[in-house]
C-alpha cells in the first residue's frame, strides 16, 4: 500500500511536471527549470542538449525558483521559434551642478560558440535624456559602432509616449552580432536642464517592452528602473543552428530538422538555419516525430464552420453537411424517379406489346373467323372463348400437377373453372398457319356435334400462339388404361367391352355420316376413347381428325396416325377414307378382344402387329388361345365369335372390303342386344334353348340378331380361316 501510493504520488508529480511544460525537450530529460521550459534542441543535462553549445546550466543552489543560465547571463524564457529573454544593463550618465556625478557602461558578450545573438529585429538601441550622446559597438560577430543623440531645450517640448529624438531616441542594430558596449555621454553636462533631466540612459532593450514615459526624464515613476548600479532591461536574443545554411546541413548527420518539418536560413549570409514544423503540424521540429498532426476539426470553432470536417495528415477536408446530404437525397430521389418512370414505360410497353401479341395470335387462330361463325350460327352453338387469364386461373398457370395426359398433339391440363366446372384443357402443339381456317371449322363443328359419345368440346382460346381447346372432363381415363391394366381389366365384362365397342362405333358412325360435313377422326385407338364413371365410352382427340367435303370421299393428306392402328392402305397411298378408321376401330375391337397391345415385342416379327397376330389366329383356328381369360372364362362363344369375325372384316387391308362405321356400329349393336337378353334371362332361368328365332339378315335393321345364322357366319369365317 504505502508503495502503491508512492508510485501514485510520483505519477502525480509527473503529470503536475509535464503539464507545466509543453513536453518539448527530449524523452527522460527535465524539461524546464524553475518556471522556464527548456525545448530541445536546449537541454540542461547532459545528453539533454544538441551539443554542448545548446547546453544551459540550472542554478537551483542560489536561486528559487531555480534558474537557467547560459555562461553568465540568465534565460529568462526560451522558445522553440528562436528566441530567448534574456536582461541587459543599463548605461548612465548623472550630472549636479558640481558636474557628472554617476556614469556606467553597459557591456555584454555572448558565448562566441553560441548559439545566440542579438535579435535585430526584436530590440532597439535606446537613450533618454535631453543632452544625451549614445554609442553601441559591437566588436564580436558582426562588428559596428552605432548611436543616437537627444536634446531637448525645456520639459515641455518633450511629447510623452514618443521616442523619436526629443528626450529619447531609438536605433535599429544589425544582425548577428553577439558582444556589445554601451556608453553614454552628454555634450553640456545637463546645464540648464538638471531640474527635470539629471541624467542619460542608454540600453538595448526588446522594443514591445519599451515605452517612453516623460517621467523617465526626471524623478519620475519609472526612474527607478533604470537608475543605480546592477539595473537591468529585458533584452531579446536570437538563436539558430550555427553556422550552415539548409542546403549545406540538408545531408549531413547533424541535420536538425526532424520529420515534418522544414528547414529556414536565419539570413543569407551564414548565421545558420532554423526549423518549422511542415503546415499543418505542430511541436518541437528538432526532436524525431516532434511535429505532431494537428487536428484542426478539433478546434473551437473548427476551420470548416457550418461544414462537416475531416482531419487528415497535415490538414483537413470540409465537406458540405446539408448541402452533401441534399445532393444524395437530390440523386436518389431523382434516379428514383428516373427508375420509376422507365419501368412504368417499360411494363406498359411490355403490357401493350403483350396485348398485341394476343391479338395477333388471335387474329392467326381464326378467332376472328370463328366469332363470324359463331354470330352466323347461332343456334347450337355452345362454344364459348375464354381468356388467357381464365385458363391460366384455371390450370394454375398450367402447373405440372395438373398435366392428366401427354399425346402426339399436345398436352391435357385438368382445369377448374370458376363455377367449379372440371374441364380438360389440351394445349396444342404447333398448328400450321395454312391449317388454321380448317382448324376453326373443326372446333366449330366439334362445337356442333352433341353425341353422348363424343367428347363436348366446351370452348377454345386463341389468344395463345397455340390454340388451347377445352373439353368435358372424363373422369375414368382411357380403354386403353382399362384393357391393359391387370386388375381393370379382369372386372371388365364381355357385355361392356361390347358396349363400348358398340358405343365407339356409334360415335363414329355419327362423324363419317350424319355430321353435316363429314368428319374423319384418323387417330381412332384404345387411349383416344374415354371411359367415365359408368364406362360409357367417349371419343376424344380430334386433333388430328378431317373434314371432308361432301363430294369428296377421299382427301390426300400427310399420312398421320398412330403406329399399330394405321392403314396399310392409307398409309401406302396417302389416300384417307373412312375406312381407315374402320381399320384402326378394327383393331380397338381386337384389343378389346384379346387384351394385347395394338403392338408388341413379346410376339414374333410378322405378328408384331396386334391386326396380323389376331387375323393369323382367325386364320390358324386357334382365337381361343389369344382371347383374354375373362372373355373365355364368361363363355357366350357365339358372340365373341361374331365380334372376332367382324374385327377380322374391319382388319382386311383392301378398305373397300371392310364394312363401313354403319355397318359395324349396328352389328355390334346387335351383338350387344344379344348378350344383354341372355344376361337378363339367365337372371330368370336357366335354359339352353334360347335360340329359336332366326333372322339371316340384320344390316340395316335394327331387329334381334339370330344365334343361328350367328353360329353359321362363325362356321363360315371359321372355314374361311382353314
Ligand atoms: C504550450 O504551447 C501552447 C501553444 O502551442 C501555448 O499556448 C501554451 O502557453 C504553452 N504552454 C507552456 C506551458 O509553455
Ligand atoms: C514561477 O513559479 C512560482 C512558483 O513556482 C510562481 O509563484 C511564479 O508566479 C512563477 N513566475 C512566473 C513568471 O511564471
Ligand atoms: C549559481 O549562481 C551563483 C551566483 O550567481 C554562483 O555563485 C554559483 O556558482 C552558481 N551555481 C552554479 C551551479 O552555477
Ligand atoms: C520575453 O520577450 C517577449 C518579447 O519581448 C515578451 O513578450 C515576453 O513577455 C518575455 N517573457 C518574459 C518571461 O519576460
Ligand atoms: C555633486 O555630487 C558630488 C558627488 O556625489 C558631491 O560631492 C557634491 O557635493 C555635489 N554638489 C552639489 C552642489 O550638490
Ligand atoms: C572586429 O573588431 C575587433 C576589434 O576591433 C577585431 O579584432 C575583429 O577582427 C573585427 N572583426 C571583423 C569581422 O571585422
Ligand atoms: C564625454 O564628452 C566630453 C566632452 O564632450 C569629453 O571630454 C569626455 O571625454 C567624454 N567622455 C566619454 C566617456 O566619452
Ligand atoms: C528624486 O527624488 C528623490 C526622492 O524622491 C531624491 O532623493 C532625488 O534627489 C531626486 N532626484 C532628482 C534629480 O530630482
Ligand atoms: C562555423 O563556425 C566554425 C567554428 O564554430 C567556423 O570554423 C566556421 O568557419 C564557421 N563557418 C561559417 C560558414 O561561418
Ligand atoms: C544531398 O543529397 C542529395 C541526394 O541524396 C543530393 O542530390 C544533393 O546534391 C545533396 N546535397 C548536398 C548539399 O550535398
Ligand atoms: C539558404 O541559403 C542558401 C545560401 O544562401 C540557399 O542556397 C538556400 O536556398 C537557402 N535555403 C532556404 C530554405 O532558404
Ligand atoms: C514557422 O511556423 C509557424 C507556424 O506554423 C509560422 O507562423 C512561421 O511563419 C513559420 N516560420 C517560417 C520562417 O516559416
Amino acid at each position: 500500500m504505502v508503495m502503491g501510493s508512492g508510485h501514485m504520488l510520483f505519477g502525480l508529480l509527473l503529470l503536475i511536471a509535464a503539464s507545466a511544460f509543453n513536453t518539448t525537450s527530449k524523452p527522460s530529460c527535465p524539461d524546464g527549470c524553475g518556471n522556464v521550459s527548456i525545448p530541445y534542441p536546449f537541454g540542461i543535462q547532459k545528453g539533454c542538449s544538441r551539443s554542448e553549445e545548446f547546453e544551459l546550466v540550472c542554478n537551483d543552489t542560489h536561486y528559487n525558483p531555480p534558474k537557467p543560465f547560459r555562461g553568465a547571463y540568465e534565460i529568462v524564457e526560451i522558445t522553440l521559434e528562436g528566441q530567448a529573454n534574456v536582461t541587459a544593463y543599463v548605461a548612465s550618465d548623472c550630472y549636479n551642478e558640481s558636474g557628472s556625478t554617476e556614469s556606467y557602461y553597459s557591456h555584454m558578450r555572448l558565448r562566441e560558440d553560441g548559439p545566440f545573438t542579438f535579435s535585430n529585429t526584436l530590440n532597439k538601441f535606446t537613450a533618454i535624456g535631453c543632452d544625451t550622446q549614445a554609442y553601441i559597438t559591437s566588436s564580436y560577430g558582426r562588428n559596428f559602432t552605432s548611436g543616437c543623440m537627444s536634446f531637448c531645450g525645456e520639459k515641455e517640448t518633450v511629447i510623452d509616449g514618443l521616442c523619436t529624438g526629443i528626450g529619447c531616441c531609438q536605433t535599429s542594430i544589425p544582425q548577428g552580432a553577439w558582444g556589445f558596449s554601451i556608453e553614454v555621454n552628454s555634450s553640456n553636462n545637463h546645464i540648464g536642464l538638471l531640474d527635470f533631466n539629471p541624467c542619460s540612459f542608454a540600453f538595448l532593450i526588446a522594443a514591445d517592452q519599451f515605452k517612453f514615459n516623460i517621467n523617465d526624464l526626471s524623478n519620475g515613476s519609472q526612474y527607478e528602473m533604470y537608475l543605480g548600479k546592477g539595473k537591468k532591461v529585458p533584452l531579446m536574443l536570437d538563436w539558430a543552428i550555427w553556422n550552415e545554411t539548409c542546403k549545406q546541413a540538408e545531408n549531413s548527420t547533424s541535420y536538425a530538422c526532424k520529420g515534418s518539418s522544414t528547414c529556414y536560413n536565419i539570413s543569407t549570409n551564414g548565421l545558420g538555419y532554423r526549423c518549422n514544423c511542415s503546415k499543418g503540424y505542430e511541436g518541437n521540429p528538432y526532436l524525431e516525430g516532434g511535429c505532431k498532426d494537428i487536428d484542426e476539426c478539433k478546434r473551437h470553432p473548427h476551420p470548416c464552420g457550418a461544414e462537416k470536417c475531416k482531419n487528415n495528415a497535415g490538414g483537413y477536408s470540409c465537406t458540405p453537411r446539408i448541402q452533401l446530404t441534399v445532393v444524395i437525397l437530390g440523386t436518389i430521389s431523382g434516379l428514383l424517379s428516373v427508375l420509376i418512370v422507365g419501368s412504368w414505360l417499360y411494363w406498359g410497353l411490355k403490357k401493350r406489346k403483350l396485348l398485341k401479341l394476343r391479338e395477333k395470335f388471335f387474329r392467326q387462330n381464326g378467332g376472328l373467323l370463328l366469332q363470324q361463325q359463331i354470330t352466323s350460327h347461332r343456334v347450337g352453338v355452345t362454344t364459348k372463348i375464354f381468356s388467357t387469364e381464365e385458363l391460366e386461373r384455371a390450370t394454375n398457370n398450367y402447373h405440372e400437377s395438373r398435366i392428366i395426359g401427354r399425346g402426339g398433339y399436345g398436352t391435357v391440363y385438368k382445369g377448374i373453372l370458376p363455377d367449379q366446372t372440371i374441364v380438360a384443357i389440351k394445349k396444342s402443339k404447333i398448328v400450321d398457319e395454312t391449317q388454321i381456317e380448317q382448324f376453326i371449322n373443326e372446333v366449330f363443328i366439334l362445337s356442333q356435334i352433341n353425341h353422348r359419345n363424343v367428347v363436348k368440346l366446351l370452348g377454345c382460346c386463341l389468344e395463345t400462339q397455340v390454340p388451347l381447346l377445352v373439353y368435358e372432363f372424363i373422369s375414368n381415363g382411357t380403354l386403353s388404361y382399362h384393357i391393359h391394366d391387370k386388375a381393370l381389366s379382369s372386372s371388365l365384362s364381355l357385355e361392356n367391352r361390347l358396349r363400348i365397342a358398340s358405343e365407339t362405333a356409334g360415335a363414329l358412325s355419327y362423324l363419317h355420316f350424319a355430321a353435316s360435313i363429314p368428319i374423319f377422326h384418323r387417330d381412332v385407338k384404345s387411349t383416344n376413347i374415354l371411359l367415365d364413371d359408368s364406362l360409357i365410352a367417349k371419343v376424344s382427340d380430334f386433333g388430328a381428325s378431317r373434314l371432308v367435303p361432301l363430294d369428296q370421299t377421299q382427301i390426300t393428306t400427310l399420312v398421320q396416325g398412330t403406329l399399330g392402328y394405321l392403314d396399310p392402305e392409307y398409309f401406302q397411298t396417302g389416300q384417307l377414307t373412312e375406312k381407315s378408321d374402320v381399320y384402326s376401330f378394327g383393331v380397338v375391337l381386337a384389343e378389346l378382344l384379346t387384351g394385347e397391345k395394338p403392338t408388341s415385342m413379346n410376339r414374333c416379327q410378322e405378328e408384331r402387329n396386334l391386326s396380323m397376330y389376331f387375323v393369323s389366329s382367325i386364320k390358324g383356328n386357334n382365337l381361343f388361345q389369344v382371347l383374354e381369360k375373362r372373355i373365355v372364362d364368361e363363355g357366350g362363344m357365339e358372340h365373341v365369335v361374331a365380334v372376332a369375325q367382324l374385327a377380322e372384316r374391319c382388319l382386311r387391308v383392301k378398305g373397300e372390303e371392310r364394312p363401313s362405321m354403319k355397318e359395324v356400329a349396328m352389328e355390334l349393336e346387335g351383338l350387344l342386344r344379344s348378350v344383354e337378353n341372355i344376361r337378363v334371362q339367365k337372371l330368370h332361368e336357366e335354359t339352353h334353348n334360347l335360340f329359336g328365332e332366326t333372322s339371316q339378315s340384320y344390316t340395316g335393321n335394327e331387329s334381334a340378331i339370330g344365334p343361328d345364322s350367328l353360329n353359321n357366319d362363325t362356321m363360315s369365317a371359321w372355314e374361311v380361316g382353314r
